[in-house]
């Protein structure tokens, strides 16, 4: 079957746009499929340019003598494979980045195929930009300039007492985190801490049904074992531990890590009750608690009951995860046990770092710094949420009142369609399966992970104008 559309005023809208001939061949996928090769292949040898507008739906299913639907569905999977973009008011394009392969391409069009990409939407890394080298480089200098010789032996395994003592005042005013000095071990950031007390614990730990591989496998590589407590809007199920041979548990509780909410103030006080009860231990990661935007401050839950929470803290979100630095403030009956296992030397932090980062927050470098990324963070989120109103209105997302990242929900089986199409769109950005753990449901279902803090500035419309350009089209359109 063949068609030829009418010509349109616009040379690369094809309306009743300009000459679109199209063969639909016989194959698998019937019509719908005959008519998704055809448009692949339009857009592969270059017959289709990128930006070229496709005739409406009707047109083109009237053209064909196929039904609106039919078309409406080929140009949805070519949407998610990242040939077309759909665009409300703009209508489905031929995608920037779909160009015809090298020696079939007309003019001087960029590399056709996902290469390296060009905008990082992977969650973890905050603005490396933004790092406050000055005022960092004055904390240093001050730091070096007062430190005592003995600063340069091996010193306390716990770590440098000017950072244990500035740390318990900043994390009680900000955090509500009950501390003192002789109870804060200082370790290379989280992960650093939750090997430590891996090798503390025994048994079975819980851990959320959504997490970090990564921290489950430092867990289970400790000789634990884990289970998953499902996790819905409300954070984790805590009600779960019950019924489980867990003693402890691993929980990002002011910001649930990645779906994005914060645990519900009955099951914070549920999970220090059943701590309280069975002598089990709460691990509390509260690695991005200061960055909250819209919501009311979500206390540590630490302050509910610091004999039996364990609250870990990092600078891997406020200042850099290069600084491999970070804090855990124990309960009495584990200090000993957890120095242990830190042992001579081997995972302690640099002494000079560690000095720094007690001046930056003694001198009020540390405040000042995290309100200003604040700002920043809220804006970059704030252009994320407007993007998707306008571009993608049928897209929820969510998790978006702290943190450094957003889940976008997607149509169910979609995810690894659309994180694909984004790979075209020169996007990297990380589906929210990745992070579900093994054993897993799978609530909350299909989703993308956009971490907002990566970009550098210059680039974030642009990584937002890609990312939007990869999500599918509304249904029906
Ligand atoms: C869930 C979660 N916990 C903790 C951290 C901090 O890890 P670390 O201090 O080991 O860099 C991150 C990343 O920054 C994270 O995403």
């Amino acid at each position: 079957m063949t068609s030829v559309v009418n010509p349109a005023e616009d040379p690369r809208d094809t309306g009743p746009g300009s000459d679109l001939h199209l063969e639909l061949s016989d194959g698998p996928g019937g019509r719908r499929g005959a008519l998704t090769r055809a448009l692949r292949d339009a857009v592969r040898t270059g017959r289709l340019t990128p930006g070229t507008r496709l005739p409406p739906y009707r047109s083109l299913a009237a053209d064909l003598g196929l039904a609106r639907n039919t078309v409406a569905e080929a140009y949805a999977e070519l949407v998610a494979e990242g040939w077309l973009t759909a665009r409300q008011g703009s209508g489905t394009r031929v995608a920037h980045r779909a160009e015809p392969p090298e020696g079939r391409r007309r003019g001087p069009a960029p590399a056709p195929r996902p290469g390296r990409p060009a905008y990082d939407l992977v969650q973890g890394t905050p603005d490396a930009a933004a790092f406050p080298r000055t005022a960092w480089l004055a904390s240093a200098r001050r730091a070096l300039t007062a430190a005592p010789n003995e600063a340069f032996g091996p010193g306390d395994p716990r770590g440098r007492v000017e950072l244990r003592r500035a740390l318990c005042d900043y994390l009680a005013r900000a955090r509500g985190v009950r501390a003192d000095p002789g109870r804060v071990v200082i370790c290379p950031g989280f992960a650093g801490a939750l090997r430590l007390l891996g090798r503390v614990l025994d048994g079975t730990i819980a851990v959320e049904s959504y997490g970090l591989g990564f921290h489950r496998s430092l867990l289970t590589g400790a000789g634990l074992a884990t289970v998953a407590l499902t996790v819905d809007e409300h954070g984790a199920r805590v009600e779960e531990l019950a019924a489980s041979d867990a003693s402890a548990v691993l929980l990002t509780a002011a910001h649930q890590f990645p779906t994005g909410g914060p645990l519900h103030p009955e099951r914070r006080a549920a999970v220090v009750d059943w701590a309280r009860a069975t002598g089990g231990v709460v691990l509390e990661d509260d690695y991005d608690g200061e960055f909250r935007y819209d919501r009311k401050p979500v206390g540590a839950l630490q302050g509910l009951d610091p004999e039996r929470v364990v609250y870990i803290g990092s600078v891997s979100k406020s200042l850099s995860p290069a600084l491999r630095l970070g804090w855990m403030v124990l309960p009495g009956h584990l200090v000993d046990a957890v120095l242990e296992a830190k042992g001579e030397r081997e995972s302690w932090s640099s002494t000079l770092d560690q000095l720094t980062l007690a001046d930056f927050i003694a001198s009020g470098s540390y405040d000042r710094h995290v309100r200003r990324m604040r700002r920043h963070y809220r804006r970059r989120r704030d252009a994320l949420v407007e993007a998707l109103a306008l571009r993608a209105p049928h897209i929820r997302v969510t998790g978006v009142a702290a943190g450094l990242h957003a889940v976008l929900e997607l149509p169910p089986g979609t995810e690894r369609t659309v994180v694909r199409a984004a790979a075209w769109q020169g996007v990297a950005v990380e589906g929210l399966s990745l992070y579900r753990h093994g054993g897993a449901a799978g609530v909350p279902g299909d989703g993308l992970v956009v971490g907002y803090g990566t970009p550098p500035e210059h680039a974030f419309a642009g990584a937002l104008e890609a990312l939007c350009e990869a999500l599918p089209p509304a249904p029906g359109e």
